[in-house]
């Protein structure tokens, strides 16, 4: 089993009930959309997860592509957007494959983690070949070294307080750990990643990096960085 694997159920665990995912893809979405560059933008978004809130996201832009690698995530997801005239559903092998210099916006958010530091740098590849000249990329969630485990379920607890569900959100916390996360975590690992890491990850791979004043999502211990390529 692999992280793919643990997201690919028709309800992650990850969310604690209905209304922690529709008001966690919401929040996902409102923020995207504020960085969405015009009416006219192409916009990515890799590993996009159930993303309940497209429609959000896609009202201010002229396409969105919403790649997802795991298969029954990423079957719901056609299913859910079929016949939208500007929303299309792909795989990871697919997003690969798109025209270079075709995008305005990539967005990865909350997916870094799962990914070894190899497997991002291919994907900082890719991006910046997608991308326009003029095109942004925006790395979100990403997991800073220390105490990210405590930090982020005390994070849920707080969304989870402020948006009707904290109990939802404290034995949701329960069954994630008694689920295969822990598992996962020691034996594929997750990857985190201090700001000047990042920073010069990303400045390696070709893009002019900024740290931005606002983590995409509820959890502000994480962070969100900005790049453009040069
Ligand atoms: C926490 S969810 C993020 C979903 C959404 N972007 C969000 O912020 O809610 C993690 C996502 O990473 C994807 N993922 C995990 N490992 C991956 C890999 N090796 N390659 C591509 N996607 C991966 C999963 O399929 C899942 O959709």
């Amino acid at each position: 089993m692999d992280w793919i694997d643990f997201y690919d159920f028709k309800h992650s665990v990850i969310y604690v009930n209905a209304r922690h995912r529709d008001v966690h893809y919401r929040t996902i979405a409102q923020d995207i959309a504020k960085l969405v560059p015009s009416p006219t933008a192409h916009v990515l978004d890799y590993g996009c997860g159930e993303a309940t809130s497209a429609n959000l996201v896609v009202a201010g832009c002229a396409q969105l592509i919403l790649v997802e690698a795991a298969p029954n995530v990423r079957a719901s997801l056609a299913m859910r957007y079929a016949g939208h005239p500007k929303i299309s559903v792909i795989s990871a092998e697919q997003a690969a494959a798109l025209p270079k210099a075709s995008l305005d916006l990539i967005v990865m958010h909350s997916v870094a983690q799962y990914l070894s530091a190899a497997e991002l740098d291919r994907l900082l590849v890719l991006f910046h070949s997608l991308l326009k000249p003029d095109g942004l990329f925006v790395l979100g969630d990403i997991v800073p070294p220390h105490f990210a485990a405590p930090a982020a379920a005390l994070s849920l607890l707080r969304f989870g307080a402020a948006n009707g569900f904290f109990w939802a959100a404290f034995f949701g916390l329960m069954r994630i750990f008694v689920s295969d996360y822990l598992r996962l975590k020691k034996t594929v690992g997750l990857s985190h990643y201090a700001e000047v890491g990042m920073l010069e990850k990303l400045r390696r791979a070709g893009y002019a990096p900024e740290r931005s004043g606002h983590n995409i999502g509820h959890n502000q211990q994480r962070m969100t960085f900005l790049a453009r390529p040069v």
